[in-house]
């Protein structure tokens, strides 16, 4: 079986878990789903960024020592997942020690390469980046709270790598997606890339894990949790298990973690000799009122409401569609309630109440069987390309495209009347009536990585189990049961 490896970020573990940490996680969820309906073996890495300053300060603040703020904080993100029905092959947190193992292994590795040296660095410092910013960035004045910090600390040659990135780039060997990311990394790539500080020394900041070369410093955050895309498979341990799963298919991230993924991330692989991802794709931000939501802004939509209010198959239907993979989304409860009672209430579950009402009362509850297997549904049903547009990640295309189909079996049914041929012509009824209980079932089963529990229980309804994307898969004579509306309205 083809594997595929994606994984989202791991999510700093300073605050609760908001709908952006929901967002990447159930798209990577919804991708590995769909990879699996293409008959592919998906292997979903997800997990927590648990070391550096951010998480230290969060624990000071709550009184806990920062392992035992982690410790607090990790079900509060598992507990989302299973609610979500988030089905990860496997979740790391960075503390573990088949994590900080290989950190230092990796950290080794590239020191005896003489990647890494010592040096006095004089710079400002943001305290919400976790970085040393340039002059221009300072400018900015995006950077929010800045120290002018003078220390020794280790860096990691960066700029050695520079061009041989430009290329991998360029040519897409890694490819940055959408294009106008990846036209940003050349756009930055264009001036002369600094090394990179990987330490932090233990007196300004403790939470860490450790260089094995100098007692007195931890690592960069950043440097540690990049790596989590490998120590979780098992580089430099499990070597079969990691060469059968490296490189990754792709990394899904956010827009604001482009530098760290396309820059840092691939020259460290460069430096280890070690392939780099085979795609990062960077999705937008979700706003409210035109502005990200964050913590820091107190705008943040918490996933966990929205679920009990409207199920979480509404939830995970309205975040994939509504956002367009690369672009920023709106987030508000007028458009959710719209688009659920839309889509989701009129167009599909409408229909199944329609069609398996018609099929109880005129043909004894049991699937009519069809003259042929042709119809215009069948046709229609041929021009979507799954494939095609699961490579492009577009599953905003594969809901549109399938919600398209869906009110075709809508505008089948208004043309071909089966509630009046039924008392003209049974058979003809009961060929249309085939034909749109066999387009719902491929409907049920192309929205399924994004609907898992709403789909089985339109299978149900139809009496079948069959998970096949063929057309005519659905067997006459089959006896489906009548349920309350599966998508109940919104009022
Ligand atoms: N810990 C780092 C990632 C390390 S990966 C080796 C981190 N964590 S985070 O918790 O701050 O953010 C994780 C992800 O959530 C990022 O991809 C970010 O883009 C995403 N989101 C945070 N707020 C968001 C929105 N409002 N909308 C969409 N996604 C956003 O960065």
């Amino acid at each position: 079986m083809q594997k595929y490896y994606l994984t989202t970020p791991i999510y700093y573990v300073n605050d609760k878990p908001h709908i952006g940490h929901a967002y990447t996680t159930i798209l990577a969820d919804t991708l590995a789903r769909y990879r699996a309906l293409l008959g592919e073996d998906p292997i979903f890495l997800t997990g927590l960024d648990e070391h550096g300053l951010k998480v230290q300060q969060a624990a000071e603040k709550n009184g806990k020592s920062p392992k035992d703020h982690c410790d607090d904080m990790a079900p509060a993100f598992i507990n989302l997942w299973e609610k979500l029905n988030i089905q990860y092959s496997d979740f790391i947190r960075t503390t573990e020690e088949r994590h900080t193992t290989i950190v230092q292994k990796i950290l080794d590795e590239v020191y005896q390469n003489g990647d890494i040296y010592i040096d006095e660095y004089e710079g400002w410092y943001s305290v919400s980046e976790e970085r040393f910013i340039t002059d221009k960035e300072l400018d900015s004045g995006k950077f929010g709270q800045v120290k002018k910090i003078k220390e020794k600390n280790y860096f990691f040659k960066m700029s050695k790598y520079q061009t041989k990135l430009i290329e991998k780039i360029e040519t897409d060997e890694l490819l940055i997606q959408p294009l106008s990311r990846k036209n940003e990394v050349l756009g930055f790539l264009r001036n002369k890339l600094s090394d990179l500080c990987i330490s932090r020394p233990k007196s300004r900041l403790e939470w860490g894990i450790e260089l094995p070369f100098d007692k007195e410093y931890v690592t960069y955050v950043w440097f540690d949790a990049l790596i989590n895309y490998v120590s979780a498979i098992g580089a430099f341990n499990d070597t079969e298990n990691f060469e059968r799963l490296w490189p990754a298919d792709v990394h899904l991230i956010g827009k604001d973690i482009l530098t760290t993924h396309s820059v840092y991330w691939p020259t460290m692989l460069l430096s280890l000799n070690m392939p780099l991802p085979k795609q990062i794709f960077a999705h937008g931000w979700w706003l409210t009122d035109n502005e990200k939501m964050s913590k820091s802004l107190g705008n943040v939509v918490s996933p966990l409401l929205l679920i009990d209010d409207f199920g979480v198959d509404a939830v995970r239907y309205y975040l994939m569609s509504e956002m367009v993979l690369g672009m920023d989304a709106t987030f508000s409860s007028e458009s959710f309630e719209k688009k659920y009672n839309s889509d989701l209430a009129n167009d599909f579950g409408n229909l199944v109440s329609r069609v398996s009402t018609l099929i109880n009362n005129n043909f004894d509850s049991k699937i009519p069987i069809p003259s042929t297997m042709e119809s215009d549904l069948a046709n229609n049903y041929k021009k979507i390309n799954l494939k095609d547009s699961l490579d492009n990640l577009a599953i905003d295309k594969v809901i549109n495209d399938t919600m398209t189909f869906i009110r075709s079996i809508n505008v089948f049914m208004e043309k071909n009347e089966p509630w009046k041929l039924v008392k003209e012509d049974k058979k003809k009824a009961g060929h249309i009536l085939f034909h749109c209980a066999e387009a719902l079932r491929l409907s049920a089963i192309l929205l399924s990585p994004v609907m898992p529990s709403k789909s089985n229980d339109i299978l149900k309804i139809l009496g079948t189990k069959e998970k096949s994307l063929a057309w005519g898969q659905l067997k006459p004579s089959s006896s489906i049961t009548l349920s309350k509306p599966i998508f109940p309205r919104i009022n």
